[in-house]
């Protein structure tokens, strides 16, 4: 199966293919950033070339050290513009690998192959690089869509657990945004469906709003509170665990109670955990927020989940937010 995005750039677009097992992945990458654990399990099963570097998945791979060691092994490599670079890995890999791509001599052609649930949901489409900063996430980055993304649902099969809950958690936030029916694909494991029915929303709201001026905000459910989780946690708990925590706060802001309780019911079903850990105070939260993206001179905007297919961005001020957290924490 391919599916064609194209953004409103001129000459952008991502071609999506699926395919079904790790040996169809036909790539000829020039430099390879790759997944240690990934390269462990898969490594003779995927096309290698003379230049792979290996990363550890998880936040500590999203460093300005790790990106500049990129740099100075594309350096190395001699890689052109015309020069192909392939991330396969899960989300934290792909972002500081692509992060590399999108600079080197001002952006070379970018294929993301996303090993991780999490990553074929979210992450691999619509052009986000990132690096964290003093233990704040995604503060560096640029946009920048890969030419291709390759599915491969072989990788889920490997997956551990936690990582799983964590993709699942970003696919029940995609179905809160903008389609119901994936519920039933998750419930019923049916990965190749969900997927494929995440990339369809996302890709929507991002060929739409690529540079995330409007519409691509949506995107952001529960990660106002989410982000926060994981620098507060030590990036202990993980990105995707952490925006299901903070869905169920942005509906009770919106005062919706009734959907903050079907959303952790459907949670508890699949195995993801929302219930915030007593380590992640109400100061501890007001701190870390400013770094939030959403910040403007007037407050911050919060998505607000009014029900299923209908999410709404709100501004809060400062004390009104305040005084909307301190009821949740209280
Ligand atoms: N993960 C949110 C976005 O790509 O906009």
């Amino acid at each position: 199966m391919s599916i064609e995005f194209s953004f409103p750039r001129s000459d952008v677009s991502t071609a999506v293919h699926v395919v079904d097992r790790v040996t169809d992945i036909d790539v000829s990458p020039d430099f390879l950033v790759l997944d240690s654990e990934v390269k462990n399990i898969y490594g003779d099963r995927l096309p290698l070339c003379d230049y792979v570097i290996e990363l550890p998945g998880g936040e500590t791979s999203k460093t300005p050290d790790i990106l500049e060691k990129l740099w100075l092994e594309m350096n190395q490599a001699k890689l052109r513009r015309d020069s192909s670079v392939v991330v396969a890995g899960g989300g934290t890999v792909c972002d500081v690998g692509a992060f590399a791509a999108s600079t080197w001599k001002r952006g070379v052609n970018l294929v993301l192959v996303p090993t991780t649930l999490l990553c074929m949901v979210d992450a691999s489409l619509g052009g986000k690089t990132a690096v964290n900063i003093a233990g704040e996430k995604n503060q560096a980055g640029t946009v920048y869509p890969a030419s291709e993304i390759i599915i491969c649902p072989e990788f889920l099969e490997t997956l551990p657990p936690e990582e799983m809950a964590n993709g699942l958690a970003e696919a029940l936030k995609t179905a809160v945004i903008g389609d119901r029916q994936i519920v039933e694909y998750l419930l019923r494991k049916d990965y190749s469906r969900a997927v494929a029915a995440c990339l369809a929303v996302k890709g929507r709201i991002v060929a739409a709003d690529l540079e995330e001026n409007s519409e691509r905000r949506l995107l952001n459910l529960g990660h106002t509170v989410g982000h926060c989780i994981e620098a507060i946690s030590g990036f202990t708990v993980g990105h995707g665990a952490a925006v299901a925590m903070g869905i169920p706060v942005a509906a009770e802001m919106g005062g919706n109670h009734d959907f903050a309780l079907e959303f952790k019911e459907l949670a508890c079903k699949l195995g993801i955990e929302t219930a915030i850990p007593s380590s992640i105070t109400l100061s501890g939260m007001l701190k870390h927020l400013e770094s939030d993206k959403k910040t403007t001179g007037n407050g911050r905007i919060w998505i607000i989940p009014r029900g299923w297919e209908d999410c709404e961005q709100v501004l809060l001020d400062r004390t009104t937010e305040r005084e909307l957290l301190e009821k949740i924490w209280q």
